[in-house]
């Protein structure tokens, strides 16, 4: 088994969308594993974070979208869905996750 193989086998990926589920600039709540999660398609990209915002505990995926940046709803904070790092304080980070796009399918890695 080659180092990829052995990868995939580590990292479960789960289908959780079609792709035209989530048109561009926007996201959604999907779950993975029993857990929230994230994700937003950038200009035909699919990123995948934790749903669960580090200010208390708000759920990102239903923010608003603006480029790569996504507004909690609750109170504001702000993300690069890309990396997960907060606006204005980078150290602050959501975790991501691997996203894998197969046909029209969406999975998301754990
Ligand atoms: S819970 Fe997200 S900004 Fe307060």
């Amino acid at each position: 088994m080659g180092a990829a193989r052995l990868a995939d086998v580590m990292v479960a990926f789960v289908r959780v969308a079609k792709t035209t589920d989530v048109p561009p600039g926007c996201g959604r709540v999907v779950v993975v594993h029993g857990y929230p999660v994230a994700l937003f398609n950038v200009d035909g990209r699919f990123y995948a974070l934790s749903n669960v915002c580090l200010h208390r505990g708000g759920p990102v995926g239903e923010g608003e979208l603006d480029g790569s940046v996504v507004t909690c709803p609750v109170h504001g904070w702000e993300y690069d869905v890309r990396t997960g790092a907060n606006t204005i304080n980078p150290a602050a980070r959501l975790r991501t996750f691997e996203v894998r796009i197969e046909g029209d399918d969406v999975l998301v890695g754990s």
